[in-house]
C-alpha cells in the first residue's frame, strides 16, 4: 500500500476520502471535531506539497437523498478555521458546477464536496458514480479509516478509475496500531467487548475465540448470553433472536484456549432513567420489574485484575448505560483499569471513546481509533474493503 509521501502530489488533483462524520448538535454545530482534526496531518501534507485537493466524506445516513441537516457545510467551516488554506464548499458531489470548481482549484486549495451519501449510488458502489467521482482526478487518497469497512463508491469503487492511489497518515496510523492486536499480539491479549447487541459483535467474538487470552463481556449483550442459558434477566434489553448464536459462542468458548468472561454481578434499576434507584445483585434471576444497566463492582474488580496482566488490549463498547451517571461506574472502572495497564491499548467505537474521555484517561490509552465498526471489522477480518482497494 502506497503512502501519500510515496507520490509526487505537486499540481495534481487529489481526491481525498476522509471520515468527517462528526456528531452535530440541534443547531447544526459540531459537538466533537476529533475526526476532522485526525485527518489534518494528511490534509496539511497534501496542501503544503501543492496538491489541488478535492475532499469527500459522508455525514450520517441520508439514504440517497439530499438532506440539509446532513450537509457537510459545518465541516467545511471548521476545516477553514483549522487550516490557513482556501477551503471552498461545493454545492453538490458531481455535476457541472462541481467540475467547474474542481478545474478552478489552485495549488494548495481545497474543495469539500457535499455529502457523498446524498446519492444512492454511493452505498451501492455504483461504477458509473465512482467514475464520475474520479473525473479529472490524478490521485485517490483514502484517509477515512472509520468508513473503510464500507464498500462504497468513494471508498472502494473510485480506486479502479484513478491513475494512482495511496493511504493517508491517519489510515496508516490506525492500521499500524490495529495490526498489533491482530498479527502476533503480545500476550496476554485481552479483548473487552460491550454495547447493546450481540448481533453487532458475532464475527469479532468468533474471530477472537482462540486468538485472545481473555474476552471480557459487558453491556446489554451480556443479558442475551445469560438469558440464552435459561437465566431470568427481568426487563433487561435482550436480543431474543440471537439466543441460539449466543449458545453456539458459549459452546465454542469452552473448546478454545482463551477464557470467556460474563459479569459476576449486575447493577439493576426499574427504568433506564437518570435518578433511578439502583440495586446490585450477584445472583439470577433478576426481579421481573428490574433491568440490568451496568456491570457491578465485583465484575469491575475481576475484569481489572485480568486487564492488569494484559500486554495487548482491544476495547469496543461500554459496560452499561454510562451516559447516565448512576449507571456509569462499571464503564468508568474499566476505562481506568485500561489506562493503568502497561499494555498496548486500542479503544474504538464512539461510546467507548466517550467513556474514556469521561473517565479523564484519554492520554493514557495507546491508540484511540476514529473507527467504531471499522476497528471491529479490522480485528475480525484482518483487513477492510477500503484497504484492499488501495492495495489492488
Ligand atoms: C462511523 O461513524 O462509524 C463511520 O463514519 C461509518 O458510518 P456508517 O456506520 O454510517 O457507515
Amino acid at each position: 500500500m502506497n503512502l501519500i509521501t510515496d507520490l509526487d502530489v505537486k499540481g495534481k488533483r487529489v481526491f481525498l476520502r476522509v471520515d468527517f462524520n462528526v456528531p452535530l448538535d440541534e443547531n447544526g454545530g459540531i459537538r466533537d471535531d476529533t475526526r476532522i482534526r485526525a485527518s489534518l496531518p494528511t490534509i496539511r501534507y497534501l496542501l503544503d506539497h501543492g496538491a489541488r485537493l478535492v475532499v469527500a466524506s459522508h455525514m450520517g445516513r441520508p439514504k440517497g437523498k439530499a438532506d440539509p441537516k446532513m450537509s457537510l457545510k459545518p465541516a467545511a467551516k471548521r476545516l477553514a478555521e483549522l487550516i490557513p488554506n482556501k477551503v471552498i464548499m461545493a454545492p453538490d458531489v458531481i455535476g457541472d458546477e462541481v467540475a467547474r470548481l474542481k478545474h478552478g482549484l489552485g495549488e494548495g486549495e481545497a474543495l469539500l464536496l457535499e455529502n457523498v451519501r446524498f446519492y444512492k449510488e454511493e452505498e451501492k458502489n455504483d461504477p458509473e458514480f465512482a467514475r464520475k467521482l474520479a473525473e479529472d482526478i490524478d490521485i485517490f487518497v483514502n484517509d477515512a479509516f472509520g468508513s473503510s469497512h464500507r464498500a462504497h463508491a468513494s471508498v472502494v469503487g473510485i480506486a479502479g478509475f484513478v491513475p494512482a492511489k495511496a493511504a493517508g497518515y491517519l489510515m496508516k496510523k490506525e492500521v499500524d496500531y490495529l495490526k498489533k492486536a491482530v498479527h502476533a499480539p503480545e500476550k496476554p491479549y485481552v479483548a473487552i467487548l460491550g454495547g447493546a447487541k450481540v448481533s453487532d459483535k458475532i464475527e469479532i467474538i468468533e474471530s477472537l475465540l482462540g486468538k485472545a487470552d481473555h474476552i471480557l463481556i459487558g453491556g446489554a449483550m451480556a443479558y442475551t448470553f445469560l438469558k440464552a442459558q435459561g437465566l431470568g434477566v427481568g426487563k433487561s434489553l435482550v436480543e431474543d433472536d440471537q439466543g441460539q448464536i449466543a449458545l453456539v459462542i458459549l459452546e465454542k468458548s469452552r473448546t478454545k484456549s482463551g477464557s470467556f468472561h460474563l459479569p459476576l454481578d449486575h447493577v439493576l434499576a426499574k427504568s433506564a432513567e437518570a435518578g433511578a434507584v439502583t440495586r446490585t445483585v450477584e445472583s439470577l434471576p433478576f426481579p421481573e420489574d428490574m433491568m440490568g444497566v451496568d456491570i457491578g463492582p465485583k465484575t469491575v474488580a475481576a475484569y481489572a485484575a485480568v486487564i492488569a496482566g494484559a500486554k495487548t488490549i482491544f476495547w469496543n463498547g461500554p459496560m452499561g448505560i454510562f451516559e447516565i451517571e448512576e449507571f456509569a461506574q462499571g464503564t468508568i472502572g474499566i476505562a481506568k483499569a485500561v489506562a493503568e495497564s502497561d499494555a498496548v491499548s486500542v479503544v474504538g467505537g464512539g461510546d467507548s471513546v466517550a467513556a474514556v474521555k469521561k473517565a479523564g484517561v484519554m492520554d493514557r490509552i495507546s491508540h484511540i481509533s476514529t473507527g467504531g465498526g471499522a476497528s471491529l471489522e479490522y480485528i475480525a477480518y484482518e483487513t477492510l474493503p477500503g484497504i484492499t482497494a488501495l492495495e489492488n
